[in-house]
């Protein structure tokens, strides 16, 4: 964000950007919201978009570009093999995080097949700060095992240090000491980790696990799907980097790391996704991999307009107006959250506004979904679609028992530079009401349960008739509104 002081002394988010081009969205009465929630099994995923006001379910994807980015889409060199997009990509990448080695494929998680297909062997376990739902499901479909070494303090909910998504050097050693460093397959950071409500991770944490890994040969991988947050959170929180370019801070991460993958969705604000190594032995076998699943190696099951986009989305994320945009917004929604006593993750982070589930409906235990139910229970009084980030975005044990999450999360998430200050200000006012009927909101439990990535399909329903007493509260309360 630029240096703009407010003569009221009020701190309020400019945008950096003006508008050139809208959608048009619907906020839907809410009886009918309350029968496209029945009809989507009480899941925010099932919901079709004309159901919904602001879509706060992810920002993947759902990005607004810039005109350069559409522009540069023209330019597109449409070649199965070859591509001179493929290379103007590349070199985008090579220089960002000087690293030799690209390889394309078509999303984060498929960078996560690939990464896990080649390092994870039957019982071997992967160290990370936290787990994301598609790197632990590729984890466990190879037969590997995850553990996770986040600070203590990165799974409180509310705190105030920088820097909640960095990993314990202790756990680390513990780790290692306890495996053997065979028994490991990798370890890995995940740059503004997601689950746990968009915490950064230091450069001096990266720093010290980077030579951890180099000491014992293991390799590190690098999640950098949020990394433009995390670059914004070292700028402005950590004084060593207050005036290094975020171009020289990328590339000493790119130094510290044996892969870096991405998920292009979220960095770059395009869609797609990239591996980069700068070990050739890794690059060759990997490579292998591509035309496998993913398409030939210079397009890697990607357009190649995304991929222009791509080129330069990345190029625009060490620009620290752009990437401001999501971090000072999240952060007012927090505070005018935390104002009303709405309990959210503090301090704020990046991606969204991370709701604490489980002090706004302590009522309800884990096993009947809180994060869930608070998910379903917002949309149908605001038509604003987010996300469940709990037990229910977990997978059962082997024996059917509930992994309970160690947050129960409803994220509210900002693609960059979609939303104004005013649709921030009524998702507010509409979670501070749903907050002061809380009691009002109950449990659900599955009527379809998948066994992978339950999340996205499954169907629930509510314990009791909870949706049809807060429908009546929200008609008592605010008469014939919207
Ligand atoms: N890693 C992280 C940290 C992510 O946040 C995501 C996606 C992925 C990997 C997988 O990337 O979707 O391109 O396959 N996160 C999205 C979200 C889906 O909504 O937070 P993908």
């Amino acid at each position: 964000m630029a240096n703009v002081k407010f003569h009221s002394g009020e701190n309020i988010p400019l945008e950096m950007h003006k508008v050139r081009m809208v959608q048009r969205v619907h906020l839907l009465p809410i009886e009918e919201r309350a029968e496209y929630i029945a009809a989507a099994g009480y899941n925010t995923f099932l919901l079709r978009n004309r159901e919904i006001f602001l879509d706060m379910l992810t920002d993947s994807g759902v990005n607004a570009m810039s005109e350069n980015q559409y522009a540069s889409m023209l330019q597109a060199d449409d070649s199965y093999a070859g591509s001179e997009t493929y290379y103007r990509l590349e070199e985008v990448l090579q220089d960002m995080f000087n690293i030799q080695h690209f390889l394309p494929a078509h999303q984060g998680r498929a960078c996560e097949h690939i990464i896990a297909k080649l390092l994870v062997k039957p019982g071997s376990t992967a160290i990370m700060n936290y787990h994301f739902t598609t790197t632990k499901a590729h984890i466990c479909a190879v037969g590997g095992e995850i553990e996770e070494i986040i600070i203590d303090e990165g799974l409180e909910v509310s705190g105030d240090l920088d820097f909640k998504g960095n990993l314990d050097i202790n756990k680390l050693k513990a780790s290692i000491a306890r495996l053997g460093k065979d028994k490991i397959s990798f370890v890995r950071i995940e740059a503004g980790t997601n689950l746990v409500g968009g915490q950064p991770v230091s450069m001096q944490n990266m720093r010290e696990v980077s030579k951890i890994c180099r000491a014992e040969g293991i390799t590190l991988v690098y999640d950098a799907s949020l990394l433009s947050d995390n670059l914004y959170f070292i700028k402005t929180r950590d004084p060593e980097f207050k005036d290094t370019d975020i171009l020289d801070i990328t590339r000493e991460i790119g130094s510290l790391m044996d892969i870096v993958y991405f998920s292009a969705r979220k960095l770059g604000a395009a869609r797609g996704g990239g591996i980069l190594t700068g070990n050739h032995e890794l690059f060759l076998q990997m490579r292998e991999m591509i035309p496998l699943y993913e398409g030939f190696l210079t397009y890697g099951g990607m357009s190649v307009r995304e991929m222009e986009a791509m080129a330069i989305g990345l190029r625009e994320s060490l620009d620290m107006d752009i990437i401001s945009q999501t971090p000072i917004f999240v952060e007012v929604l927090c505070n005018e959250l935390l104002s009303k006593g709405v309990p959210v993750v503090t301090p704020p982070g990046g991606l969204g506004c991370h709701v604490d589930a489980r002090r706004f409906c302590n009522h309800i235990p884990q096993e009947k979904y809180p994060a869930g139910a608070l998910a379903a229970a917002f949309y149908l009084c605001s038509g604003v679609r987010g996300m469940e980030r709990g037990t229910l975005s977990e997978q059962r044990n082997p024996d059917g028992s509930e992994t309970l999450a160690h947050m129960e999360l409803l994220r509210l998430a900002f693609p960059k530079r979609v939303f104004t200050l005013s649709q921030v200000k009524y998702v507010a006012d509409r979670l501070t009401w749903l907050y002061e009927n809380r009691e009002l909101i109950g449990g659900l439990t599955f009527e379809e349960e998948p066994r992978v990535l339950r999340f996205f399909f499954g169907r629930l329903k509510p314990i009791g008739d909870w949706p049809q007493k807060l429908m009546q509260k929200f008609r008592a309360d605010f008469g014939d509104s919207l």
